[in-house]
């Protein structure tokens, strides 16, 4: 993508944001709250309820110095830096999602307390033991390189720092429905089976503290952050085409056993 092609997908989706806020009744002239904007900028299965769940099985602390990886339009970052005042840097690959994140930065005021950097969670442009924690939310299902990645987590944290994720695992049978929220196409979607991650982790010299499979859990509630929202609603498809059919196929996928939802805390030892 030439620079030109960057620009106007930074625009477009800061234009697609403002739209949505406004037709959701939300005026961007004034200062919004993290939470009026959830539906829209938590981009993971379980959206809000998941990520304050995260947050308390991690025990941030307002000091800690928090990395979030492939972190979208930052709706966990915002919510970690405005419930905790903790400071939260932003790793995410695309721009246009980087700049949707400042720009919601910016209309909450959290902007002093968040940076955004566009970057690979595989070559982190940050110094080793940097970071108190690491956050990580249904990114990992697009990185094949599990073993790069967790090196480069277990890199940038301290000693006895703790890396919070949650993502799709691999289920016990292929997964076979596509477009998905992550893989327009097989060939997009990396997923390994819980033991294989929890493995990797521990080559690395991680210390799980929690790991498990939420995926029972998930399906008996309502995803409402995945479905569709009526129009005026503010929700993914503001920015997310085809929603109702990739959240279709994730639902699908869980039930039938295609693929798993995971969660856990491991510790640097
Ligand atoms: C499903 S979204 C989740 C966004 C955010 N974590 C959230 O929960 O709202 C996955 C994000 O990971 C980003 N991503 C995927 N691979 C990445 C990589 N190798 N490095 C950095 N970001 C990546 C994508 O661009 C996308 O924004």
């Amino acid at each position: 993508m030439s620079s030109l092609e960057k620009h106007y997908a930074a625009r477009e989706i800061e234009a697609r944001i403002l739209a949505g806020l406004r037709a959701a009744g939300l005026d961007p002239d004034q200062r919004l709250t993290p939470e009026a904007l959830a539906a829209l900028d938590h981009f993971h299965t379980g959206g809000l309820r998941a990520s304050r769940e995260l947050l308390e099985m991690a025990q941030i602390r307002p000091e800690d110095r928090v990395l979030d990886i492939g972190a979208g339009l930052a709706g966990s970052a915002r919510m970690l830096a405005a419930e905790l005042g903790c400071r939260v840097d932003c790793i995410e690959m695309s721009s246009d999602y980087c700049a949707g994140a400042v720009l919601l930065n910016r209309l909450t005021g959290l902007e002093d307390r968040i940076q955004v950097h566009q970057g690979s969670a595989l070559e982190l442009p940050f110094p080793d033991d940097a970071f108190d924690v690491v956050w990580m939310q249904n990114v990992g299902m697009n990185i094949a390189d599990k073993p790069g990645l967790y090196a480069e987590i277990y890199r940038v944290l301290k000693p006895g720092g703790r890396y919070a994720f949650q993502e799709m695992a691999a289920g016990e049978r292929t997964t076979s429905y596509f477009p998905l929220p992550w893989a327009t196409e097989p060939g997009d979607s990396f997923l390994v089976p819980l033991e294989e991650m929890g493995a990797a982790l521990g080559a690395c010299g991680f210390v799980a503290e929690l790991f498990e499979d939420t995926s029972d859990v998930h399906l008996s509630r309502t995803i409402a952050n995945a479905t569709p929202a009526a129009s005026g609603q503010l929700g993914l498809g503001v920015f997310v085409d085809d929603l109702s059919q990739k959240a279709g196929n994730a639902r699908r996928s869980l039930e039938e056993g295609q693929v798993r939802l995971v969660r856990g805390i491991f510790r640097v030892s």
